[in-house]
């Protein structure tokens, strides 16, 4: 391979059809005297070219082992290894100083000195200060190397996992809450379609290697919270987002809270007589009651003390860390909202009086619950508090370009529409040229990690294969139909 030439924080490269070289891998640019520099391969083109490219070319075929002895029959062959060059567009991404990784360049090597060769992912590692402490595997890379990054690279980051329908998303969040469990994390599951349940099996439907770390949270079932657990604000913070009440009505409810409370019985059965009850105008009465009857559909209240859930309980009975996963796909709209304020509410106070350790959301398609100004007003405060969000899902442009911008880690999967691509591109921590170059060609399984996991050196990963029960296949009325029919047909 051969230096070519160099625009901007792009550098070409002149390779022939034997040097086996791929979108997406990295390059190590060495002139024998100034720091060596890395670079990215994110695109290839042919050469068609004249001038000082072909000049260079000649000289890459006529030296090195590739060519010792010219003969007539040989020179076909020339010409067909003229025509199969390949320019590899690339992107500076830092240089090894003292055998570390340093993310600043500020030199042209030399073009007719350098050598260039591939560099493998555990080289690039190795020049990084630490071995990960907290390991996990997420699969491999296009040399089928093992991606290795580190949990504590998540650990206090927004992430976001996107890409179509299929792609593998759930897949890899499912990977990333296993081994964050593992590690002894709390993490939260808005789990949307009840999939992550299958993690409690493995594959052959035995109990997993984690089975004791979930725990399964079902509505009107054991997803019930008390209200006297969750107090005076996190009522108010329910019915002022979660079921658009207006503030006078609040205010009257906070009223009848402080009555509830002289008398010591904070319920949802002493609220009913209560709103029945209030001294207010009709008007008032009727949002009152309202409110009261959509917070009882919603199936999350319980009515004694003995059933509600106890954060902090919860995370105490699992010492070595626990997946809490909260089943709503039998959820109205609603409700989910009213779940979703509750979980952040309730977890926020818990933090903020370090009655908790920090915890970890993974948010299936948050847009379904709260709108994007919702979750971008909140993803600084919960970060500040210790909640560290992830992102999933297949709507990329239902999070706003500012969350792109705020993300840690972005695990991005294959998409069609280019559009989407394009906002991406324009607001995550690399360039857009390798965010579009390297996501369209991925195909399902495989996803670019960005981030601060990757050290902000982007690798295309093909996710790994999970040991569970991988639930969440969508349902198909003919799959249904065939499975019935060999029922019948054995029955
Ligand atoms: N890396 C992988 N290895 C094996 N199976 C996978 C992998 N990624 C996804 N799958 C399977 O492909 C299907 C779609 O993946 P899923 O994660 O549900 O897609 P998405 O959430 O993007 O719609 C599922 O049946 C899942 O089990
Ligand atoms: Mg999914």
């Amino acid at each position: 391979m051969k230096l070519l030439s160099k625009r901007g924080d792009e550098i070409q490269i002149l390779a022939l059809s034997g040097d086996r070289i791929e979108k997406g891998d990295y390059l190590v640019i060495d002139d024998g005297t100034s720091p060596k520099i890395i670079v990215q391969v994110f695109d290839e083109t042919y050469l068609d070219s004249t001038g000082i490219d072909e000049e260079i070319l000649r000289d890459e075929l006529f030296t090195a082992d590739k060519m010792k002895i010219i003969d007539p029959d040989r020179l076909q062959t020339i010409s067909y290894m003229i025509r199969d060059a390949r320019i590899l567009r690339s992107k500076i991404r830092g240089t090894i100083v003292n055998g570390k990784f340093n993310p600043e360049i500020g030199w042209l090597p030399s073009r007719a000195q350098s050598s260039i060769r591939r560099i493998s992912q555990k080289e690039l590692n190795g020049l990084f200060e630490n071995a990960a402490s907290h390991p996990m595997s997420l699969g491999k890379n296009a040399g089928g190397e093992e991606v290795v990054i580190d949990a504590t690279d998540i650990d206090g980051s927004l992430t976001i996992i996107t890409g179509r329908k299929e792609s593998g998303k759930s897949h890899f969040a499912k990977l990333l809450l296993s081994e964050l469990v593992k590690q002894g994390a709390y993490v939260f599951v808005l789990d949307l379609n009840n999939e992550y349940s299958g993690l409690a099996s493995d594959a052959s439907g035995n109990p997993s290697d984690i089975s004791g770390r979930l725990k399964i949270l079902e509505p009107g079932s054991n997803m019930l919270f008390t209200l006297k657990y969750l107090g005076k604000r996190v009522l108010s913070e329910i019915l002022a987002h979660a079921l658009d009440t207006p503030s006078i009505t609040v205010r009257e409810y906070m009223k009848i809270w402080d009555q509830m409370n002289e008398e010591g019985d904070i319920s949802i059965r002493n609220l009913y007589n209560k709103v029945n009850t209030a001294k207010v105008n009709d008007m008032v009465r009727d949002a009152l009651v309202s409110r009261y009857y959509s917070m009882l559909s919603t199936r999350v209240f319980a009515n004694s003390d003995a059933m509600g859930i106890d954060f902090k309980s919860l995370i105490s009975k699992h010492p070595n860390g626990g997946g809490f996963l909260f089943s709503m796909a039998k959820m109205s709209p609603m409700a989910r909202r009213v779940l979703v304020q509750i979980l952040l509410s309730k977890l926020m106070d818990l933090l903020e009086n370090e009655d908790i350790p920090p915890v970890f959301i993974f948010a299936e398609e948050a847009h379904l619950y709260f709108e994007h100004t919702y979750w971008e007003d909140a993803i600084t405060r919960m970060r500040h508090f210790g909640i560290f969000l992830t992102f999933i899902t297949n709507q990329p442009d239902s999070l706003n370009v500012t969350v792109y911008r705020q993300a840690d880690n972005v695990f991005l999967f294959n998409f069609i529409n280019e559009k989407d691509l394009e906002m991406i591109a324009q607001s995550s921590r690399i360039d857009g040229e390798t965010v579009r170059e390297l996501v369209r060609s991925l195909p399902s399984r495989k996803c670019l990690a960005i981030g601060k996991a990757v050290k902000d050196l982007p690798v295309v990963v093909k996710v790994r294969e999970l040991p569970y029960d991988m639930r969440g296949r969508t349902k198909k009325f003919f799959a249904a139909k065939s499975i019935s029919s060999t029922t019948a047909k054995a029955a």
